[in-house]
């Protein structure tokens, strides 16, 4: 049976994964950097590549002995390449290409995007089942929409295999994690902001405040920022001057709990109303087969549920991560290199380098990229 050793380093997560040919996960090793940034209010890039330095080793020590597995039986060395801080990039895509170099093994260099939207398709290890042979290898319907929402992201893609996706739409402005994250901060919830979000909408009224759905250029195209402006102004009130100068007559601290419950529930309904909509389209569009979901607002319970309907409504698969594997993990990167391998994929060249963008959100026009 063969082993991929996964490394992810792309922002403030260091992580180390096991994964099989078959994407059974047979370890995922993940070291928060949150208590780092916290007092920060946002990740600070020089430490988190120090952090990365530290934690990487004992980090891919971990995932190894989990999976209860010497480095030399890895068959293939994957790492999240790009997109991502560069410095901390760096880490993990270094240390991943001295292992394939030392081990003479292939070296697979992830999207991490592309990594997130294909995480569906990992599964627990099971020892009973434990040879390629038991389990057929995943096969990715095709064609099939898929959707990244996450910190960073928020795309829509068609996608006829691993190495065939190609963007439809994508935000204009933020992503939908991010959004949450600075409604959460409007609301005066502690980071991190998304899960925060979604627990203080619980028993909140989601029809409190109406927000206005955007129509852009490209009907697949995505924007928040309207929900976050309307949501800031409900909260605080219309700011008096302009720019830097501008006063609130409010404070989030003048919220009632039941208020905060409900402008939480409201602001949650909207966003994710926008995600279905758009999924809406792009199922008229492109009649697919099944809908690839992931990214780190996945975890997100309404979202999870309006995703399920929708499938329902449209008769399409739904392949959806574990919670686990939705926020950021190496499992995901190892799994998407597995993925490759079962299409043909051999690797990648030891010179290819980390890259602050996503090949998947480059241009504006919809891109093909392999
Ligand atoms: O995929 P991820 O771990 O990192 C990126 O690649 O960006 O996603 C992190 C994002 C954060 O913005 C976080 O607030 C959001 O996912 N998130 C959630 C929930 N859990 C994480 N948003 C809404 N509800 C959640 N339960
Ligand atoms: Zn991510």
């Amino acid at each position: 049976m063969s082993c991929i050793l996964g490394i992810e380093s792309s922002c403030d997560e260091t992580a180390a994964a096991v994964v099989d040919g078959r994407l059974r996960v047979r370890s995922s090793v993940v070291a928060s950097q949150y208590e780092l940034h916290a007092e920060y209010g946002g990740v600070v890039p020089e430490i988190a590549s120090r952090a990365h330095v530290e934690r990487v080793l004992p980090v891919v020590r971990a995932a190894l002995d989990e999976a209860g597995i010497a480095i030399e039986e890895v068959d293939a060395v994957a790492a999240g390449i790009r997109p991502g801080l560069i410095g901390s990039l760096l880490v993990g895509t270094s240390l991943a290409k001295a292992i394939a170099f030392a081990l003479d093994r292939p070296f697979h260099a992830i999207d991490h995007v592309a990594a997130h939207l294909f995480a569906g398709f990992l599964r627990e290890y099971s020892a009973e089942e434990n040879s390629d042979r038991a389990v057929p290898p995943p096969s990715v319907p095709s064609p099939a929409l898929g959707l990244v929402v996450s910190g960073g992201h928020t795309s829509l893609f068609r996608i006829e295999g691993a190495c065939a996706v190609t963007l439809l739409g994508r935000t204009i402005d933020d992503a939908v994690g991010e959004a949450f994250d600075k409604a959460a901060v409007m609301l005066g919830l502690p980071h991190p902001g998304g899960p925060n979000l979604e627990r203080c909408a619980v028993g909140g009224n989601p029809d409190a405040l109406k927000f206005a759905r955007p129509q852009l250029p490209n009907p697949l195209d995505f924007s928040l920022s309207g929900l976050k402006t309307k949501l800031l102004y409900e909260v605080r009130g219309v700011p008096q001057g302009r720019g830097a100068q501008a006063t609130f007559l409010r404070s989030s601290a003048d919220l009632s709990d039941a208020r905060r419950a409900d402008l939480a529930a409201s602001f949650q309904k909207a966003a994710v109303a926008q995600v279905i909509d758009r999924l809406e389209r792009a199922a008229e569009q492109e009649a697919p087969q099944a809908l690839l979901v992931g990214g780190g607002v996945v975890a997100n319970a309404h979202l999870r549920e309006e995703l399920a309907s929708f499938c329902a409504r449209r008769l399409l698969q739904l392949i959806v991560p574990a919670r686990a594997h939705c926020v950021d993990n190496a499992a995901m990167i190892a799994g998407f290199a597995a993925l490759r391998r079962v299409e043909g994929d051999r690797g990648d060249d030891l010179s290819v380098p980390a890259e602050p963008v996503s090949l998947l959100a480059r241009g504006t026009k919809p891109k093909r990229v392999h």
